[in-house]
């Protein structure tokens, strides 16, 4: 199978990316499937407007990945800018989206509704995204819950050129675990780079633990029996937690004489198991700029080499030539 996936260069990776889409970023290049994994700086684009910030986020959170274990010998790690046929694929799928279809994703209605007036870019955002993962002719798309209509557009929108120029592009599947589709935030809501509610993968162990200690929770005693399924904390400790352990701490929440400050340490200490070998290899790879930039070069020509015979079909299917 191909497999794409991509993450907006916005912010710091945190606790939401890695379980929500990097952990199955790594299951499907265990797997051995042919993986194209991005950083969308120009997705990026419609959020962040600080030229500089944009560049020390994007060869950054290009390290994250490298740290996170995406093998650059057995997937392709690239800029989606480094790609630009994506934007010229991007137009062409504009001239065969409705505006219906795009007047429905929540990103931009929840700006509209908010007043808050939207640019084109966050409207033609699906359109780009359909780009990507069209592309590279991918089946499969690992992401969080808050991303599956953006994948059903791109069904749509692949389904609308089809009709209209033939069987050329390949039709995607999202791939979305039930059990990290949505990992809540410090607040409760969705953890989000844009919410400031992150617990950040590559933070000082001070911050991590002020982030972590910091997770909203309820006035209830220590004694008192508390309900998991209610519980921040809980869904937070879930994730890295066997079916042992995640018995062992319902029980713990169900029969009282549980603090969360307990539960809290709880947390820390295995967010530091689970990520201190990576967050020494994030410390090397600080000092490893070029070996970053190389990385990123052997991996966009990989990617062209899946794109533009594709981009070359498409300009051939709608009457663009090719020189
Ligand atoms: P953010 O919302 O922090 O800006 P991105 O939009 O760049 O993150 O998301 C990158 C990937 O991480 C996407 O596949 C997205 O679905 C996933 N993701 C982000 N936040 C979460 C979360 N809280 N739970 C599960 N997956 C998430
Ligand atoms: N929109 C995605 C997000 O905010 C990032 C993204 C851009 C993406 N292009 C993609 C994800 C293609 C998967 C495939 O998380």
């Amino acid at each position: 199978m191909v497999i794409v996936s991509g993450i907006q260069p916005s912010g710091n990776l945190h606790l939401g990316n890695y379980f929500g889409a990097v952990q199955q970023f790594m299951k499907f290049i265990d797997e051995g499937h042919d993986c194209y994994y991005f950083l969308a700086n120009y997705h990026a684009l419609t959020s962040l407007r600080d030229a500089k910030r944009l560049k020390e986020l994007t060869l950054s959170t290009a390290a994250d990945y490298l740290a996170l274990g995406l093998d650059p010998a057995r997937c392709s790690i690239y800029l989606q800018s480094d790609l630009p046929e994506v934007c010229e694929l991007q137009w062409i799928l504009t001239t065969v989206t409705p505006m219906g279809l795009l007047e429905r994703c929540h990103a931009y209605k929840d700006k509209v509704q908010q007043g808050i007036s939207a640019d084109h870019g966050l409207f033609a955002y699906p359109v780009l995204q359909a780009a990507d993962i069209l592309i590279v002719r991918a089946n499969c798309v690992p992401v969080g819950q808050d991303q599956k209509q953006h994948i059903e557009v791109t069904r749509d929108i692949a389904q609308y050129f089809n009709n209209c120029y033939g069987e050329l592009l390949a039709i995607p599947e999202p791939y979305i675990p039930e059990s990290v589709a949505t990992v809540p935030g410090r607040d409760g809501r969705k953890m989000s780079k844009s919410y400031n509610n992150t617990i950040e993968l590559f933070a000082s162990d001070q911050d991590v633990r002020q982030q972590i200690f910091s997770i909203v929770t309820d006035s209830a005693s220590v004694a008192e029996p508390k309900d998991p399924e209610r519980s921040i904390l809980y869904a937070i400790l879930k994730l890295f937690c066997d079916s042992n352990a995640q018995q062992y701490w319902t029980d713990r929440f169900r029969s009282g004489g549980l603090s969360y400050r307990e539960v809290k340490q709880a947390i820390f200490d295995r967010f530091m198991e689970k990520f201190a070998p990576m967050r020494e290899r994030r410390k090397q790879l600080e000092n490893q700029p070029e070996h970053v930039e190389e990385i990123l070069k052997k991996g966009v020509d990989q990617a062209r080499k899946a794109a533009l015979p594709l981009v070359k079909q498409v300009r051939e299917a709608v009457g663009i030539r090719n020189i």
